[in-house]
């Protein structure tokens, strides 16, 4: 049985024209360089520079086979989220990328499982995308961790995420639209250290917000990059419910008590930052993830999980597929 990776992205190839199907707008567009090679644009600016990996089956099946993966689910890239676009706009940004994200994974709908995205701020307008694309052949959602100044403890968004619980989809949240400061312009510090407090505040904001006490266990969801900062600090976090409660919150529980509620990716890339995972929320919540293809994915795909010798067999046999089977109800 071979692995299956929770976490990968694709671009589609065929670039939508936005501006003519949906309204004038900041979208982001595709600067085509060569036959094989693309760049993402925000505005006049260079985003990402990619390859036929995010959009062409073959490219992915080929890698997929030389790691010894499965399954591939295949999310948006989190730049074509368009949160801060108007709904009625956000709403048909997501059913064109929806609907290619479903070419993308034609070739091979057996290994690629296409991840939708909706448009979040919209709560009525998010559950209609959600539904019409797992007609359509998604199997999963992947939203980012805030829409603008609310977190995943927004009304709107809690009555998504219990919209997906009663619907059995998957969720896989990804952090994105990271601070903004000079001070993160270098270095990739919007990456190397926004991101991961990103996904450690959404996992606050989850658990103190009260969203694991509304919600029912039922509900299925990930959160990527080994849930950025929040195993680290589980402890700082478990002393600051106890010494301030007039701060910190309407968790009904401490928030040790809500570590078996998600799951978490496994690219950390250091076996100790996967010990510390497995250690603080079980290996029953750890699930093989890459971020593939971008480059501060993991290649070959999973290489962590085979160096960390302290898993058992029958752990290692869950992060590589067992947990993802049951979170994708394959
Ligand atoms: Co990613």
């Amino acid at each position: 049985m071979g692995k299956i990776d929770v976490h990968t992205h694709f671009v589609p190839k065929g670039w939508p024209d936005l501006a003519a199907q949906v309204g004038p707008g900041p979208w982001p567009w595709l600067r085509v360089d060569s036959e094989r090679e693309a760049m993402i644009m925000v505005g006049s600016s260079e985003f990402r520079r990619i390859d036929p990996r995010c959009w062409e089956a073959e490219a992915r099946l080929a890698d997929m086979d030389a790691d010894g993966v499965d399954l591939q689910v295949v999310s948006p890239t989190p730049v074509f989220f368009s949160y801060e676009a108007g709904p009625r706009e956000a709403a048909k940004v997501a059913r064109i990328f929806n609907d290619l994200a479903l070419e993308v994974c034609s070739p091979a709908r057996d290994r690629l499982l296409p991840f939708a995205q909706v448009p979040l701020q919209d709560t009525d307008a998010a559950c209609a995308e959600v539904d019409r694309a797992m007609a359509s052949g998604h199997v999963g959602v992947e939203i980012g961790n805030h829409v603008g100044d609310r977190d995943l403890d927004h009304e709107g968004i809690v009555t998504f995420l219990q919209h997906c619980a009663d619907r059995g989809i998957p969720v896989l949240v990804h952090p994105w639209d990271m601070p903004d400061s000079p001070r993160l312009d270098r270095w990739m510090a919007r990456w190397l250290t926004g991101m991961p407090a990103e996904t450690h505040l959404s996992i606050i904001a989850m658990i103190l917000g009260g969203v694991f006490d509304r919600v029912p266990p039922s509900l299925r969801i990930c959160f990527a990059h080994g849930g950025g900062s929040f195993a680290f600090w589980l402890g700082r976090f478990e002393n600051a419910w106890h010494q301030r409660p007039d701060l910190i919150g309407v968790s009904e529980r401490p928030p040790s008590a809500y570590v078996d509620r998600f799951s978490v990716d496994s690219v950390v890339f250091d076996p100790a930052a996967l010990r510390l995972l497995v250690d603080t929320l079980g290996a029953e919540q750890v699930m093989l993830g890459s971020d593939y293809p971008y480059p501060l994915g993991e290649r070959p795909v999973g290489a962590v999980v085979e160096r960390a010798d302290f898993l058992t067999h029958a752990q290692k046999t869950a992060i590589r597929h067992g947990n993802a089977r049951r979170f994708l109800a394959l």
